[in-house]
């Protein structure tokens, strides 16, 4: 593997092979070492916990980095091309993790450079490495990930997180909830995927009526910046808030998930019970992180 761009181009195999690496990492029987290997944080757009676990990760391993945040300090402002920009990067990095606002953009890298390209996020399309740490903290909360049924609420068309998702679960066999509001559906092309693999899904707009079932619901933010106006994200923005009144009948097992950042729609009071994971679950993408960064360097 030289790249990681989207988790349609995971096999199951693959995904199992992060998730052990991950495991091994933080239980202290693998210690990979990247020393002298040097990744370029190429951040386009804003981040906090992408952008620092992958510092963090790189240095836990031994490795250095070196960061673009946004283009003003670079010559990108004189008008230099995503192009020429990635090519002179790939003369100084062995690895570049990059986020932008552009679909595609990862994709292009991939085949614009020699060294290998981490997708972190590409417009509202994948965001593969979220994925491999939300299924590893699937794996750790629920001790599978197979036949987990999941509510995925919130911004299904602009969620990059919730696209890679359900394409990361295809071959564990999901039973999906897709609870959004009626012009934030899940996009038609990742409909047409489930239809044709025969995923059990859902869509509905309340999820009052099918939280009890759920072992996972995963939440995610309306996104602001997305939206083509600001009349039009008023309108949806506090669609779902999700409160401990709510969860007086769960499953022992459920646990709520959300990428953050969090806006309002996860109420504060959430977080001391226990079925909120979604800081752990950050906590997860350090070592996932780890486990990326070794696997594309050859390092384990
Ligand atoms: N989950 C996630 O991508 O968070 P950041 O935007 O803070 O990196």
């Amino acid at each position: 593997m030289n790249n990681l761009i989207s988790m349609r181009d995971l096999s199951k195999q693959e995904i199992e092979r992060f998730l052990d690496i991950a495991a091994k990492i933080e239980s202290g029987e693998l210690r990979p070492d990247i020393s002298r290997k040097l990744a370029a944080l190429l951040f386009f757009e804003p981040s906090t916990r992408t952008l620092f676990s992958f510092e963090t990760a790189v240095k836990k391993i031994g490795g250095e980095t070196f960061s673009m945040i946004g283009t003003s300090s670079s010559s990108v402002k004189k008008g230099e091309s995503l192009h020429d920009t990635l090519k002179t990067i790939s003369m100084y990095a062995d690895l570049i993790v990059m986020r932008t606002t552009i679909e595609g953009a990862a994709r292009y890298a991939s085949e614009v450079v020699d060294i290998p390209i981490v997708n972190a996020g590409d417009g509202a399309n994948q965001h593969p490495t979220q994925s491999l740490l939300d299924l590893y903290s699937m794996v750790k909360t629920q001790g599978t990930l197979n036949n987990l049924t999941l509510g995925l609420v919130g911004d299904l068309r602009y969620g990059r997180t919730v696209h890679s998702l359900v394409q990361a679960l295809k071959d564990f066999n999901p039973k999906f909830y897709f609870a959004s509001p009626a012009h934030l559906r899940m996009p038609s092309s990742i409909i047409h995927d489930l239809k044709e693999k025969n995923i059990q899904f859902e869509e509905i707009e309340e999820i009052d009526s099918i939280i009890n079932e759920l072992d996972i619901m995963y939440v995610t933010r309306i996104q602001r910046e997305r939206f083509p106006s600001l009349e039009e994200y008023e309108k949806v923005k506090d669609s779902y808030v999700i409160d401990v009144n709510m969860l007086d009948n769960v499953k022992d097992n459920f646990k709520i998930l959300h990428p953050l950042p969090r806006v309002n729609e996860i109420t504060k009071a959430v977080d001391k019970t226990p079925y909120a994971y979604y800081f752990e679950q950050a906590k997860n993408g350090v070592y996932m992180r780890q486990a990326i960064l070794s696997i594309l360097l050859k390092a384990i």
